[in-house]
């Protein structure tokens, strides 16, 4: 099939990728110059492994082109995919929907056969009847049909969610679209995936219904886990003993950080902002933004109390940064919060991420980015396990100190506490 992708980040460019990969004609646009030209020299602006390579493939097979020009990808395909980013407003808790509108302003200028307008951006409920009056204004009801299909990819494993999702939804009332798309997916069904086809809206809705309600489980986890501290009870049994209840089931129930990156936060508020709109009240999810945001609070007093209330020229190392591991996003990782409050303490702060230094503490007092694992740790007071980096789950501690009177404070609980208080390691975690 002919697929115009709009907007080549995340959800975009994998989409476009995978869906090249799969034999399709794709067509990525973006406003931005510089991007298309990099992505033409298969020079991926986003850290997602493995999809480099599928893009040199794809390229190279001409299923896969980039182009600024809309109007010619759009007048060349028959299905149009919208995946712009939707950012919190920068006043208030709503989507701003700005680069939804402008794309769809200019798909309407460009209907030149039947189109399937695909809005795969997150967007809040009734954006897709929205779209549908925009482009009404300019073309007749029978030339188009808009249609939600919300991505349920996550950074760092986003070629394996689209290429193996739980579901494919396809929200919209009408038969035509409903068949097209699902021969889309049929690569995908065929493999496993099950496909739901319901009323736009709904579509919508599931997508962030699903993040907030993820959401909530590692806020309730990650409470539990505040209780086992208190109850010397290790959260690690619980949240095992817990998934064992297939109505639960084990995975997002790792108590870690307070919950980051691009989506989390950014969906609770965007639901808030809609039921508001709506006059009804989601209390649950207001609870679970509020308690994520206490939670670096809640950290950085841990961190306190064991170097002794005192930071003061304390050194304190960072071992990642970014918000979770295998991605260089560092949107609302919690470290964003933790580090400047430590730093402006007095602590001494040197961090090591697998992607790099970071501009998020370029003007941050006394925080500096070390090239090694051991050039960080190296004379800390307190070494912080922050993400759950692969690089960080077999270090020698003993090794690369050189003295005893180091603490380790890991937040994702990657080492045994047996084996480090075996190794009279000064070691805490969390929920343990
Ligand atoms: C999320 C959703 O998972 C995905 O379906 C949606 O399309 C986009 O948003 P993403 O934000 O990339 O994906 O990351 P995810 O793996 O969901 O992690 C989100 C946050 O929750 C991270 O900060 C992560 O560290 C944290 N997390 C996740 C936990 O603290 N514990 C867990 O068990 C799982």
């Amino acid at each position: 099939m002919k697929i115009c992708m709009i907007g080549t980040g995340y959800v975009g460019l994998v989409s476009g990728v995978c869906f090249s990969d799969l034999g399709n004609d794709v067509i990525c646009v973006d406003k931005d110059k510089n991007k298309i030209n990099s992505l033409k020299n298969s020079v991926i602006p986003i850290y997602e492994p493995g999809l480099e390579e599928l893009v040199k493939k794809n390229y190279k097979a001409r299923r896969l082109k980039f182009t600024t020009n809309l109007s010619k990808a759009v007048r060349s395909s028959n299905i149009i995919f919208i995946c712009v980013g939707t950012p919190t407003k920068k006043k208030g808790i709503g989507a701003d929907l700005t680069q939804i509108y402008s794309a769809s302003n200019e798909i309407s200028k460009n209907i030149n056969s039947y189109k399937i307008i695909i809005n795969k951006s997150t967007v809040p409920v009734t954006t897709g009847d929205q779209v549908e009056k925009i482009i009404l204004k300019k073309n007749k009801k029978k030339l188009f049909s808009v249609v939600s299909n919300p991505e349920f990819l996550r950074e760092g494993e986003a070629i394996r969610d689209f290429i193996y999702p739980d579901r494919v939804i396809i929200g919209t009332s009408e038969k035509k679209p409903s068949r097209i798309l699902k021969q889309l997916y049929s690569p995908l069904i065929s493999k496993g995936a099950k496909f739901l086809n319901t009323s736009r809206r709904a579509a919508e809705l599931i997508k962030y219904a699903s993040n907030a309600f993820l959401a909530t489980k590692i806020t309730y986890i990650n409470e539990i886990a505040n209780m086992c501290e208190k109850l010397n009870v290790n959260v690690e049994d619980v949240s095992i003993g817990m998934g064992l209840d297939n109505r639960i089931g084990g995975r997002f129930l790792r108590a870690g950080p307070a919950y980051g990156g691009s989506c989390f936060p950014k969906d609770t508020k965007a639901i808030l902002d809609t039921a508001t709109k709506f006059k009804t009240n989601l209390s649950l999810i207001k609870s679970v933004i509020k308690s994520n945001e206490n939670r670096s609070v809640l950290l950085t007093s841990r961190i306190l109390k064991l170097l002794n209330n005192n930071l003061r020229n304390k050194k304190i190392c960072f071992l990642g940064v970014t918000f979770k591991a295998n991605t260089d996003d560092m949107r609302d990782s919690s470290c964003t919060k933790m580090i400047p409050s430590l730093s402006k303490r007095g602590a001494l702060i040197n961090y090591y991420d697998p992607t790099g230094e970071k501009k998020e503490f370029k003007k941050v007092k006394n925080v500096n980015f070390k090239s090694s694992i051991k050039s960080a740790c190296i004379n800390s007071d307190l070494i912080i396990i922050h993400t759950e980096w692969n690089d960080f789950k077999s270090i020698n501690f003993k090794k690369i100190m050189n003295n005893n009177k180091f603490k380790i404070f890991d937040m994702r609980n990657i080492y045994s506490y047996e084996k480090m208080k075996k190794d009279k390691i000064n070691y805490f975690s969390i929920g343990r």
